[in-house]
């Protein structure tokens, strides 16, 4: 049965090729100094960087540039970015980048009024904002996380070997995020999958939990086909504008928190995935490819149900004359293939990780409640043996 809810999604989207035109509506509701946010430089050779300066100079805006945003952001990297806002005194953080930027700008949005250390407030005592918030925009080009309409915001902190995400509330969600397919174009091919995988798993971090008869497992199985059909055909051709359309889209709902309302959630390969990534600063999608079968033949006797139904309804795995647990696992097979065919890292010693660091990441991993299985912190060491 579903749970009580109510649902608000305050961030406006505007889609389509033409879309960043849409600055022109948006950017005078805001104030007059821009912090405008960007990663390490992709942007200013694929031109997005001079159409993005030619719109803000348009609309008459005092432009602050506060580039250099890493994959993975870190918290000095925040700290730099709340001291460039307060240092201008800016009124608007406009990021154009991938969930990098994204979620970057919305912890600088949190933190600048802020009288405390926000890695403490935000990251260890995970408290709200009490604060004034600076509005956030986006422009996206790279696909998967679903920062542009949600509020989570994941920091980096290397010295303590921890990434943590806080999911902040409405409040701190992009004002509006534009999403032009072809922005994506430029993507390397393993930023590409690794960003497909992630929207996979962030559809499945929300199925495999619960075993009420929900419209949300139903708009999931949906998602997964849809990410698994377009994927093929964008390895093939990474200009099909239809097929990195769809990968776009899917990628935004499958967490805009829509697919998780009234329901339990599992979150499990994202804390073994982050827990990696503070060891390593592997990319973010890489990571959860590498711990996820082992993570979910560990758990499928849990949730046999939902593997099986996970077979059929998204792999399309015959059932005849053969077990549920036969079936959940063959389902779990094509999956593997379907990986592989894309090109995804499946080990996580392919990432960096040695056998030394595994009691650290095990320690590192926070542990959900919400799956089909609440894992001992031994289990988490054998998941990520089998994943080494
Ligand atoms: O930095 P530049 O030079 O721009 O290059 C980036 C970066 O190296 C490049 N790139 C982006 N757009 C491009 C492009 N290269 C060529 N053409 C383009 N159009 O791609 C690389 C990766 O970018 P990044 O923003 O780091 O990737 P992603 O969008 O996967 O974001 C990863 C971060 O988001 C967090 C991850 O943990 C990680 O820190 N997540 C945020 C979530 C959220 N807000 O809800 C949920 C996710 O599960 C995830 O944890
Ligand atoms: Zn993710």
């Amino acid at each position: 049965m579903l749970g009580n809810f109510s649902y608000l999604n305050p961030t406006k989207l505007y889609f389509g090729e033409d879309s960043l035109e849409a600055l022109k509506e948006e950017l005078p509701k805001y104030g007059n100094t821009v912090q405008l946010i960007y990663g390490g430089g992709s942007i200013k050779k694929n031109g997005i960087y001079s159409q993005v300066m030619e719109l803000l100079k348009a609309s008459g805006k005092t432009i602050v540039e506060d580039g250099g945003v890493m994959p993975n952001p870190t918290v000095e990297k925040l700290r730099d970015g709340v001291r460039i806002a307060r240092e201008n005194q800016v009124d608007f953080l406009l990021a154009v980048g991938g969930g990098s930027c994204c979620d970057y700008a919305k912890a600088v949005s949190v933190s600048v009024h802020c009288d405390e250390d926000p890695w403490e407030k935000y990251y260890i005592r995970f408290e709200e904002p009490d604060c004034k918030i600076i509005p956030v925009g986006c422009v996206l080009t790279m696909v998967g996380t679903g920062s542009e309409m949600n509020g989570g915001a994941v920091i980096t902190n290397h010295e303590q070997k921890l990434k943590i995400g806080h999911v902040f509330g409405n409040h701190v969600m992009p004002k509006f995020t534009i999403l032009n397919p072809k922005f994506t174009f430029t993507l390397p091919k393993d930023q590409m999958v690794a960003g497909i995988y992630d929207i996979f798993n962030h559809i499945c971090e929300q199925y495999f939990s619960g075993e009420d008869d929900n419209t949300s497992d139903y708009i999931s199985e949906g998602l997964m086909k849809s990410v698994v059909h377009s994927s093929l055909i964008a390895i093939g051709n990474p200009e099909d504008y239809e097929a990195r359309s769809n990968i776009m889209w899917t990628a935004t709902w499958a967490l805009n928190t829509l697919v998780s309302m009234g329901k339990s959630t599992d979150w499990m390969v994202h804390m073994l995935g982050q827990s990696v990534g503070a060891y390593t600063n592997a990319t973010h999608g890489m990571t959860l490819s590498a711990v996820s079968l082992p993570y979910y033949r560990h758990i499928m006797p849990y949730g046999l149900a939902k593997f099986f139904r996970f077979a059929v309804n998204v792999w399309g795995v015959d059932t005849n004359g053969k077990s549920k647990e036969q079936i959940g696992k063959e389902g779990l097979s094509r999956m593997e293939s379907w990986m592989k065919e894309l090109g995804l890292v499946m080990k996580l010693r392919d990432l960096g990780v040695t056998d030394e660091m595994l009691g650290g990441i095990a320690d590192g991993t926070f542990i959900m409640e919400g799956g089909y299985k609440v894992l001992t912190k031994d289990e988490v060491l054998d998941i990520l043996k089998n994943s080494l």
